[in-house]
């Protein structure tokens, strides 16, 4: 069976070092160590509106946003598919068929819907569109008959929901779509990265994120003014490492490498915690540290950007070529949806020969 990579983002804003390290990077080692047939990258703008529906305009202008910082990041258009949801309509044909399969008690079950309502302060207000967006992810994944999903481990509830759809799919009407599998970042800090003031997630509503598009200064500046351990005053005091953000992001991107670099004194991250833990190191020290192993990250990723920058249309033209695969995919596994569905009326000539014997015999 071939191996297929199906993933996406919303279009809700610059995107930060919680979407690199939870999904963005991985996708760039998958995409690059030519283990996948297909990999297709989405934008999911028809997602993103089921909760800004009276904001289009934030969406349509974060598109362009979301594909700088792709490609900024390493996704090659001559190796992954790179497009944008609403422009594919066989996803949103294939989520009505999908609906008649999901019961609302499922729908109101799942974690990831249930905390996103409450965030939203929702409450009885909730929009249909948004309460369904499972299942519209559903429909993103099985259109390309994923095999793997790279994701946080937020979405973990989709994927459950997306296999869910695909038993009940292939019970009812006969072997057609494909079961998909998470994959979640094997450092299970990457898959929540707090935001910079200790907050539990980066969240651009909260203005505790680091972009990937942020210029240098602006980096190091969060980097400073990180939350670390409230009762670490003196740097002679023991300090703690636990829900420390500065010693959560060293647990993300420092590698022995970054310690060779950059704080030779410590061989590794363990080392650098027990000094921590006992005593006697500031949180400076550990925050410059910090600030070298991102700055190292982040400056190629930016000087990409910059580049990408000078050609707009150019990116615009990757996505519109991006679509037109993706369309021409889905178009296949809908009619495929639809045959087994048996709502392909005008291709069964067996049908209509059927019909018609049945009335020769009255
Ligand atoms: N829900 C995902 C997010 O908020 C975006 C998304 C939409 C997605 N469709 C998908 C992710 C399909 C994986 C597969 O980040």
């Amino acid at each position: 069976m071939s191996k297929i990579i199906l993933t996406g983002d919303r279009p809700t804003g610059k995107l930060h070092l919680g979407h690199y390290v939870g999904s963005l990077k991985r996708r760039v080692e998958l995409q690059n160590s030519g283990e996948y047939d297909k990999i297709f990258i989405m934008i999911a703008d028809a997602q993103a509106l089921t909760d800004n529906a009276d904001n289009p305009d934030k969406i349509r202008d974060n598109i362009i946003e979301v594909a700088l910082d792709w490609l900024s990041c390493g996704l090659d258009p001559a190796k992954s598919n790179l497009f944008i949801q609403s422009q594919v309509t066989e996803l949103t044909e294939l989520s009505f068929y999908y609906m008649n399969l999901v019961t609302v008690a499922r729908l109101e079950r799942n974690p990831t819907v249930k905390s996103e309502i409450q965030m939203r302060k929702f409450d009885k207000a909730i929009p249909v569109g948004f309460f369904t967006y499972p299942i519209s992810q559903a429909s993103d994944i099985t259109a390309f008959k994923a095999t793997t999903v790279p994701v946080g481990e937020d979405q973990l509830p989709m994927l459950e929901q997306a296999r869910e759809i695909v038993r009940k799919f292939n019970s009812v009407y006969g072997e057609t779509l494909v079961e998909p599998e998470a994959l979640v970042p094997e450092n299970s800090v990457c898959s929540r990265l707090p935001g910079t003031d200790g907050k539990a997630k980066m969240s651009k509503s909260l203005g505790n994120c680091i972009y990937l598009s942020d210029p240098e200064d602006v980096v190091q500046q969060k980097v400073f003014s990180m939350y670390t351990d409230p009762n670490h005053i003196k740097v002679t005091d023991p300090g703690t490492i636990e829900g420390n953000t500065v010693f959560t992001y060293l647990d993300a991107f420092a590698t022995e490498d970054s310690f060779a670099e950059f704080l030779p004194d410590y061989k590794n991250l363990d080392e650098l915690k027990e000094h921590y833990q006992r005593g006697g190191l500031g949180d400076m020290k550990v925050k410059r540290f910090l600030n070298s192993v991102l700055q190292k990250e982040l400056a190629p990723i930016r000087a990409r950007r910059k580049e990408l920058e000078k050609d707009i249309p150019a990116v615009y033209e990757i996505l519109h070529q991006g679509t037109i695969v993706a369309q021409k995919e889905a178009a296949q596994t809908l009619a495929e949806v639809k045959a087994a569905m048996r709502i392909n009326y005008f291709d069964d000539e067996e049908l209509i020969k059927a019909q018609q014997l049945k009335y020769n015999e009255q």
